[in-house]
């Protein structure tokens, strides 16, 4: 496992970006649940975020695409609406203790 970050830097309803041995991720708190994905759009093989560390749509009840748009669930990662219906981001095993986020990197 490998330290992702302290859960106070990523607070309820945000995301933030991460690169850990050249890998890139990213983390959603969802009303204090975390979740983890590589940074990849199963779309088209690139990264998600609009600018750096947002990844979530404006009303932040998703993940979405900058490129094309697609929706991905926060909690499964599964693309709902956009060009990808059925796909998934890829899942990043995490798990937080003592206030911080650790990962199990693929
Ligand atoms: S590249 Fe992500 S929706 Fe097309």
């Amino acid at each position: 496992m490998q330290l992702l970050c302290t859960l106070d830097t990523l607070p309820e309803d945000t995301s933030k970006g991460f690169q850990l041995d050249d890998i890139s991720l990213f983390a959603v708190n969802k009303q204090g649940q975390i979740h983890v994905y590589l940074n990849l759009c199963p779309h088209r093989g690139v990264p998600l975020e609009w600018k750096p560390h947002q990844f979530l749509d404006l009303e932040k009840n998703f993940i979405q695409c900058a490129t094309h748009g697609a929706l991905f669930s926060i909690d499964n990662g599964e693309c709902i609406a956009g060009p990808c219906p059925g796909e998934m981001l890829t899942s990043i095993s995490s798990t937080v203790k003592n206030g911080q986020v650790w990962v199990t990197l693929p």
